[in-house]
């Protein structure tokens, strides 16, 4: 009986070097998240027994990123080979499959991944590798057929003769091995090639000699099994993530006046009858409900807005804003780990940061809480339906009641009760005339 379960190893320990970055290749990101973590998400629907990630010594923040997964650090980066060796100490046992993945290819399907190992179990091959046909081959392992049109071997870029060159079927990197096999096969290698490296691609050649089947499977889709190598490959495939969650934000019933121009992260949630304008930004962690409009060139982070709510345009809503239903947040207002109740409006020019504000305030124009004392953070609370006149700044701690109204231009640095009047203002001093004589003063000397 063929045993199925199912182990995967991600390869994350090479350098990344034309990257050009002090930050692993893998913790780079695509929509907001790790290139790794798409990879992972894809692979857990496979049911694995067990995903274990190759990393290299310095990788701490890899290793957090994968938790729960386990990982296993590769001492020296000796190639894909060397890398996949790492593993197996905590493969011991397993005869099932092993599914390699590499982790700088984040957008491999998972039913691409089933296709490899049915592959492999299809004729009872002891490997497996993912290719793809590309009209413009350089750079990649080539597959190279046997007389039979089976795979007999795969020859790097840098070992390629001037016939393989030629060869425009590619190793993708993903490779499904008989886990009972792969400890031998992997002993084998040696680093006699133009990298000095061992490479995993030498396994096809080495089961060829021991006349165990391989098998080639077939992607037809080059941007899921794309790889990233440099920063202009990193913009390719954000390209194409944007594309497909643009797709899925419509398909769930949000209007996009000009998709092209939204960013979206790769966990935004939007509503129904949810209208973006042209040129909005989300970053991670943003949950909008139904028939909220957030208007051009506004900037969302970690925020959940409410049903019927109006943002922007030109808004800003950092971490913890909590914006309650139908309220309107409008044009340069910053809004940071603050509620806004139900029906509030802060429609012009204001910061509102660390604040707990009732259902139907009003926030004048240019208001600004002062939560910062350049040491600590401080609160402000506003009751239901007060009011806050223009160019008021709150000295945090504050507490405005219900009902209260703040006069235009007021500092508060006091408590201002239920339906009370707070001002602070100069009496306003006239003096009738006295521009003219100033400047008659003026002029004559
Ligand atoms: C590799 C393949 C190539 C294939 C291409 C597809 C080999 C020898 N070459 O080339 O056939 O066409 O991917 O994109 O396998 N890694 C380690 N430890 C190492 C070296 C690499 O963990 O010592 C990891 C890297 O972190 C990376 C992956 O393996 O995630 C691939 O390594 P990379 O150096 O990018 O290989 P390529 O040159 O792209
Ligand atoms: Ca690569």
């Amino acid at each position: 009986m063929t045993d199925t379960s199912l182990n995967i190893v991600i390869l994350a320990a090479g350098k990344g070097s034309r990257m050009k970055s002090q930050k692993p290749k893998v913790l780079h990101e695509l929509a907001g998240r790790p290139l790794i973590s798409w990879l992972i998400e894809s692979a857990m629907q496979l049911n694995p027994e067990k995903i274990i990630v190759v990393t290299a010594p310095d990788m701490d923040d890899v290793r957090e990123v994968v938790k729960p997964h386990s990982s296993v650090i590769q001492h020296k980066a000796q190639g894909t080979g060397d890398a996949v060796k790492a593993a197996l100490p905590a493969l011991e046992g397993h005869k099932g499959d092993v599914l390699i993945l590499l982790g700088d290819a984040p957008l491999l399907a998972h039913d691409t991944m089933q296709d490899l190992i049915d592959a492999r179990h299809l004729d009872n091959a002891g490997l497996s590798v993912l290719g793809v046909e590309l009209d413009d081959p350089y750079g990649y392992g080539r597959l190279v057929p046997d007389k039979h049109g089976k795979l007999a071997r795969i020859v790097e870029q840098k070992d390629c003769t001037e016939e393989e060159e030629e060869l425009n079927v590619i190793n993708t990197g993903a490779f499904c091995v008989d886990g009972a096999r792969l400890k031998s096969w992997l002993d084998q290698l040696d680093c006699n090639n133009a990298q000095g490296e061992y490479y995993f691609t030498d396994l096809p050649a080495i089961a060829a000699a021991e006349k165990v089947k391989t098998e080639i499977c077939i992607s037809y889709d080059e941007d899921e099994v794309a790889g990233i190598n440099s920063r202009a490959q990193l913009a390719h495939l954000e390209s194409v993530v944007q594309h497909a969650l643009r797709q899925r934000a419509m398909d769930n019933g949000a209007t996009l006046l000009s998709p092209e121009s939204v960013y979206f992260s790769w966990d935004t949630e939007l509503g129904q009858d949810v209208v973006v304008e042209p040129n909005v930004f989300f970053g991670p962690k943003v949950k909008v409900a139904n028939n909220v409009r957030i208007k051009a060139f506004s900037h969302l982070e970690d925020c959940q807005i409410a049903e019927g709510a109006d943002i922007g345009p030109y808004a800003r809503l950092r971490p913890g804003a909590d914006i309650g239903e139908g309220a309107r947040i409008g044009n340069f207002v910053e809004v940071k780990k603050t509620r806004v109740g139900k029906g509030s409006k802060i429609n012009h020019l204001s910061y509102a940061g660390d604040g707990e504000i009732g259902d139907g305030v009003n926030i004048g124009a240019g208001t600004i809480f002062c939560n910062y004392d350049g040491y600590d953070k401080h609160t402000t609370i506003i009751g239901d339906g007060a009011f806050i006149g223009s160019n008021t700044t709150i000295v945090a701690p504050a507490k405005i009641g219900a009902n209260a109204l703040i006069a235009a231009g007021s500092v508060v640095t006091k408590e201002a009760p239920n339906d009370a009047l707070y001002v602070t203002r100069m009496k306003p001093m006239i003096k009738e005339g006295w521009v003219t004589s100033f400047q008659a003063k003026k002029t004559k000397k």
